[in-house]
């Protein structure tokens, strides 16, 4: 069967279990192979959400790129932006799945209740996204209210997604992992900017 022949409701289904079951199953080898102690589980915590984040930025500038640059690759991103989000929702599932799992596994563990807040809201926001991705209850919600809730949910995570970019208390404030991601999210709000005074002038 070829995406075509897919309503877009099968083609959310198929990339949603498309990333979860491969990336839970590399999770369990890795897991088995290397130990599963509190370091490697916070190493697949960040590399879950560090793929997340990359995917986040893609979304991010779809639109404002394909204002700004109007050829077949932005017409694409665009026209992909929502299995995009639907791979990033599985991802973070997988995120979501490690904390569980480390919570469970690692004894003495205690998540900042304040940060549980924050994070729980963020998944909150990510499944109604998920949900609404959905054709019949993206329906029921109606255009106007499926916009202010992906814009918010849009925004709500990348601001958490900016706030894991700032060191910690003790921390070396540069190394090179970072200023990549500072890199890469200020290139994706400068073309944001960028296309949104464009959109500005010619209206
Ligand atoms: C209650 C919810 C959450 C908990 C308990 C949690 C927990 C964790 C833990 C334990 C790590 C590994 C930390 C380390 O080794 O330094 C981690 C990494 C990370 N999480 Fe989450 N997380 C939550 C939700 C989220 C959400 C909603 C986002 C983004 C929208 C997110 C983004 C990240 C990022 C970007 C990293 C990697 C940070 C780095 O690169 O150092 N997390 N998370």
């Amino acid at each position: 069967m070829t995406s075509k022949q897919l309503t877009s409701n099968q083609k959310n289904l198929l990339i949603l279990f498309g990333v979860i079951v491969p990336t839970t199953v590399a999770a369990i080898v890795y897991l088995q192979a290397a130990g599963i102690t509190d370091d490697n589980l916070n190493m697949l915590l960040r590399l879950t959400a560090r793929i997340s984040f990359m995917i986040y930025l893609v979304v991010f500038v779809a639109r404002p790129m394909r204002e700004l640059f109007a050829n077949i690759t932005t017409k694409w991103l665009l026209r992909e932006r929502r299995s995009l989000g639907i791979a990033f929702a599985a991802m973070h599932t997988v995120h979501l799945g490690l904390i569980a799992y480390r919570f469970n596994t690692i004894p003495g563990l205690d998540y900042e209740p304040s940060n549980s807040i924050v994070g729980g809201t963020a998944y909150a926001l990510l499944y109604l996204m998920l949900i609404t991705s959905f054709d019949a209850p993206a329906r029921a919600l109606g255009p106007k209210s499926w916009k202010r809730l992906h814009k918010i949910g849009l925004y709500y995570i990348g601001l958490i997604f900016v706030s894991t970019l700032l060191p910690d208390p003790g921390d070396e404030i540069f190394t090179l992992e970072r200023a990549w991601f500072v890199l890469l999210t200020a290139s994706a709000i400068f073309i944001r900017l960028t296309a949104y005074f464009a959109r500005r002038k010619k209206n």
